[in-house]
């Protein structure tokens, strides 16, 4: 370990220690969603389950509020639902990493973890510098940097990073996110035969290919890979124009159904859809765990979107990530997102209703609504109802128009913003709850909406109220998780 990186440790445990008071305060602190023990979190990085153990990684500003030379925090599980958090993984301490080790993935080789990342520079003058940089750890827990291992090909601004590796028919692939000289985003692919040795194989998707123009001027945390036999790419563009009820955050998460054609490395695919429909996801990474399911864990925010405005701030930490969940594709070539199935052994009280609703509100006992899930199902409804979380979320469904929507107060001045979805036949809704966010897998996670929200501390209420004549089944569970963790 070098001198800086030490001192930059010492100072992060400092930095922890000091906060620890004020952070543990917040109302807003969530109970089943991983957090940053003080600052900043993003990006969720190398996420792997080795020998049993789960690892999350993610990119971590631990002096401020606001982001800057990103670390690798750490987090390790065996079951995604406890979870315990490690020393830190990877500092910003080198001449190619020292002004952030940006985001990254996680792979195992002979018998040791290997992570790769971004090193992100900047020289004296400001201009950006990027190297695609190694690190292994023989234990998942202490690393050791390798260095570089790729560097900027002609063609392309210093906006080239986050790489995502893996290996298919003994040979390695790294795919990064990047933006050309003429500013437009794309995928772009490297093979390797060893981890420190990569080769630059192109383009293999993005804009001018595949039908698209002019679909953004940066790709960020892309992710390929395979699923029910065709080959996924996740990606977030940045620059799209919103378009209907589509893309209306401040940057985009989405993915495209194809195959990768393994000897011209061209990813040829379909149309872009998104991945979530709410206000807060962004920069989700998937991985493979060692019972073959594909799970994604995104970032629950979306960068400069009212980042400033989050109540948190004034509590020395601000975001978290998503909860775990499996895909799936199904028949039609939809991307299914369901919540793990281990996050059933955080419920404890359980209740059962069966609701028939007019036009009343019906307030529902939910028995500690800052920790909770929700399902509703058996739904019969001649125009559709709504349901209303803490004051400041409502869910609407539209019958009439075939429309979901999730309105919630802004951040900064308690207007109301919406986000909306359509959908031919609301089936059954699953929500999970936590003190500032809601999670609702649609129709069996067909469409998800993501979101914070800063209720009153007092207000612990969950509502329904029907358009007309509703009949529903509402299951509620209170949830909890081992105590002392
Ligand atoms: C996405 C992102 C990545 C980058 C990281 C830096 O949120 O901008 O492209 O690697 O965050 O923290």
């Amino acid at each position: 370990m070098t001198t800086t990186d030490a001192a930059l440790r010492q100072k992060v445990a400092e930095r922890i220690r000091n906060y620890e008071h004020l952070v543990k305060k917040d109302v807003y602190r969530q109970h089943f969603h991983l957090m940053p023990p003080v600052g900043l979190l993003n990006d969720p990085n190398g996420l792997i389950e080795w020998n049993g153990v789960y690892h999350v990684f993610y990119q971590w500003q631990p002096f401020k509020t606001g982001h800057g030379a990103k670390f690798w925090g750490h987090y390790t599980s065996t079951d995604l639902v406890n979870w315990q958090h490690e020393e830190i993984a990877l500092t910003p301490s080198d001449w190619f990493d020292r002004n952030g080790c940006y985001s990254g993935s996680a792979v195992i080789d002979d018998g040791k973890m290997y992570l790769l990342y971004t090193g992100n520079v900047r020289d004296e003058q400001g201009n950006r510098e990027t190297y695609q940089c190694l690190a292994v750890s023989e234990d998942g827990i202490h690393f050791q940097k390798k260095g570089v291992v790729a560097t900027l090909p002609e063609g392309f601004t210093a906006h080239f990073r986050d790489p995502k590796v893996w290996k298919r028919n003994g040979q390695w692939y790294m795919v990064l996110g990047a933006q050309s000289q003429d500013l437009k985003g794309h995928l772009v692919l490297f093979t390797a035969d060893k981890l420190d040795n990569w080769t630059f194989q192109g383009i293999a998707a993005g804009n001018g290919k595949n039908g698209l123009e002019d679909f953004g001027y940066m790709w960020e945390c892309p992710d390929l890979f395979e699923l029910d036999s065709r080959d996924i790419l996740i990606v977030s563009p940045q620059g799209l124009k919103p378009q209907g009820m589509k893309y209306h955050n401040t940057h985009q998460s989405g993915y495209f159904v194809g195959t990768l054609d393994e000897t011209s490395y061209q990813y040829t695919h379909g149309a872009f859809e998104e991945l979530d429909r709410g206000f807060d996801f962004y920069a989700q990474q998937t991985f493979v765990d060692e019972s073959g399911r594909r799970i994604l864990i995104g970032w629950m925010g979306v960068p400069d979107q009212g980042e400033e405005h989050h109540p948190t701030i004034s509590y020395q930490w601000i975001h978290c990530l998503t909860i775990p969940r499996e895909l799936r594709l199904d028949q039609e070539g939809k991307l299914i997102q369901k919540p793990v199935s281990e996050l059933k052994k955080m419920r404890t009280i359980e209740q059962e209703h069966v609701y028939q609703i007019k036009r009343s509100v019906h307030s529902i006992p939910v028995d500690d609504i800052t920790s909770a899930e929700v399902f509703i199902d058996q739904i019969e409804t001649q125009k559709g109802f709504e349901c209303c979380i803490r004051g400041v979320a409502r869910f609407i469904y539209d019958k009439d128009k075939g429309k979901l929507t999730l309105e919630r107060d802004r951040f900064e001045n308690r207007l109301k913003e919406i986000r909306e979805a359509e959908i031919e036949e609301l089936k059954d809704l699953h929500f999970f709850i936590d003190a500032s966010s809601i999670e609702i897998f649609v129709n069996g996670g067909r469409e998800v909406f993501t979101a914070r929200f800063f209720p009153s501390p007092g207000n612990k209420s969950f509502s329904i109220s029907g358009r007309n004549e509703t009949k529903l089944r509402l299951r509620t569970w209170r949830l909890q998780k081992e105590a002392g963790r």
